[in-house]
């Protein structure tokens, strides 16, 4: 991976930090105040408060931090001086022991499973004990599923019922259980979704949906949580090359297990088996380098005004701007010819099922 460079986030971050000093700064400090005490009393005051308010900026916790982009952002918020809770599906695994090796010893791994009630609330005792009375200034939900991309009548339901878990229910659980530490700093929600919770993608069915619901959570907090001064922000990256940890082979049976023999004939066997040289493909098509998707999530934590939406990845936004603004005959069309597999179901064997099925009527 192309090294985010850390010197370019420490000037964003700088910059973030004191563009929001110069907008915190008391105008009657401009003003002509009389005498030289009044200004340095101000000053004072103004200088406690301030770093009041950047200790707050420092603690983040961060879901699904043992790989992909959860590890490289832990990696990065830690190299940036923040205290970092990183969370961990396996805190005795080999992501969680290589943050322990390489990273500060402020950042603290956490055994953290998303959809496990229990290890929720551990964390959440873990970190408040930790802050002392203080606030979390951030929350990245990353930790995410993709499950086996295939068409939607091919997945099996617990493909549905993982990713839902996962990706939307485990996502609610841990936002819903730090959010009043995130209210006593005023501090940001940051929800890993993508770009096919945006717009609809073949093969998507089971992950995408997850991720639209993902992202419409992440809309109606940001409304709802705007009185609280919590900011909310979705992230929608395209593809990056991150080695989803996934056991395909098991779920691919799992998938074939599952097929009633009429669907298997309708797809034929090329079909399903080729199913799998979409996945191996799928790396060559990612990106390698993860710096727009953690320079996505840095903006959306320390920037003054974080957007509610980012959509990084090289021409992320294109899709989601033809899906929003043309007729949706186009965007299918669009669609076809970028994301199709190259491989068709059997149309002549699909034919002949479906008259099978209804020969004995006649
Ligand atoms: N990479 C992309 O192109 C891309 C595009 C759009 C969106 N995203 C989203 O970005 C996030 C990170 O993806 P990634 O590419 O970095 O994939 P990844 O390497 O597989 O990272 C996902 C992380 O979540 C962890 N995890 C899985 N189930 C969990 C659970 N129940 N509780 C806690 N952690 C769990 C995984 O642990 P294990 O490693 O132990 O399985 C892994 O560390 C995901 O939400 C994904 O949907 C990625």
């Amino acid at each position: 991976m192309n090294p985010f460079s850390s010197e370019i986030l420490l000037t964003t971050y700088s910059q973030c930090r004191s563009r929001s000093v110069i907008k915190t700064l008391p105008s009657s400090f401009c003003l002509n105040l009389p005498g030289l005490p009044m200004r340095v009393f101000i000053l004072y005051t103004f200088l406690m408060v301030m770093q009041d308010r950047l200790t707050l900026h420092n603690f983040l916790t961060l879901s699904g931090s043992d790989s992909g982009i959860g590890h490289a952002l832990a990696k990065h918020l830690d190299s940036l001086g923040f205290v970092v809770f990183a969370g961990v599906l396996d805190k005795d695994g080999p992501g969680a022991q290589e943050l322990r090796q390489s990273c500060s010893p402020r950042l603290c791994v956490l055994q953290l499973d998303i959809t496990s009630t229990t290890q929720v609330k551990e964390a959440y005792l873990t970190i408040s004990e930790q802050l002392q009375n203080a606030g979390l200034w951030g929350l990245v939900n990353n930790a995410g599923i993709l499950g086996f991309p295939a068409d939607g009548e091919l997945l099996p339901m617990s493909t549905y019922r993982h990713c839902m878990e996962v990706n939307f229910f485990g996502a609610v659980q841990v936002s819903k259980t730090f959010l009043p530490l995130l209210r006593k700093s005023r501090g940001r929600l940051v929800n890993m979704s993508s770009m096919a919770g945006g717009i609809p993608l073949p093969r998507y069915a089971a992950y995408g949906a997850s991720k639209a619901a993902l992202s419409m959570f992440s809309g109606v907090m940001r409304q709802e949580l705007s009185k609280w001064g919590i900011k909310v922000a979705a992230i929608h990256p395209s593809g990056f090359r991150t080695g989803w940890s996934e056991q395909w082979d098991e779920q691919e049976q799992e998938l074939l297990a599952s097929l009633a023999a009429e669907t298997r004939s309708a797809y034929g066997e090329e079909y399903l088996l080729g199913l799998r040289s979409y996945l191996v493909q799928l790396p060559s098509h990612c990106a390698p380098d993860l710096s727009p998707v953690l320079a996505a999530v840095l903006h959306a934590l320390l920037a003054t005004r974080p957007h509610g939406l980012y959509t990084p990845g090289k021409g992320a936004y294109i899709p989601l701007f033809i899906f929003c603004c043309f007729p949706l005959w186009f965007y299918d069309f669009f669609i076809s010819k970028y994301f199709t597999l190259h491989l068709q179901p059997n149309m002549f064997g699909a034919w002949c099922v479906g008259y099978v099925a209804v020969e004995p009527e006649q």
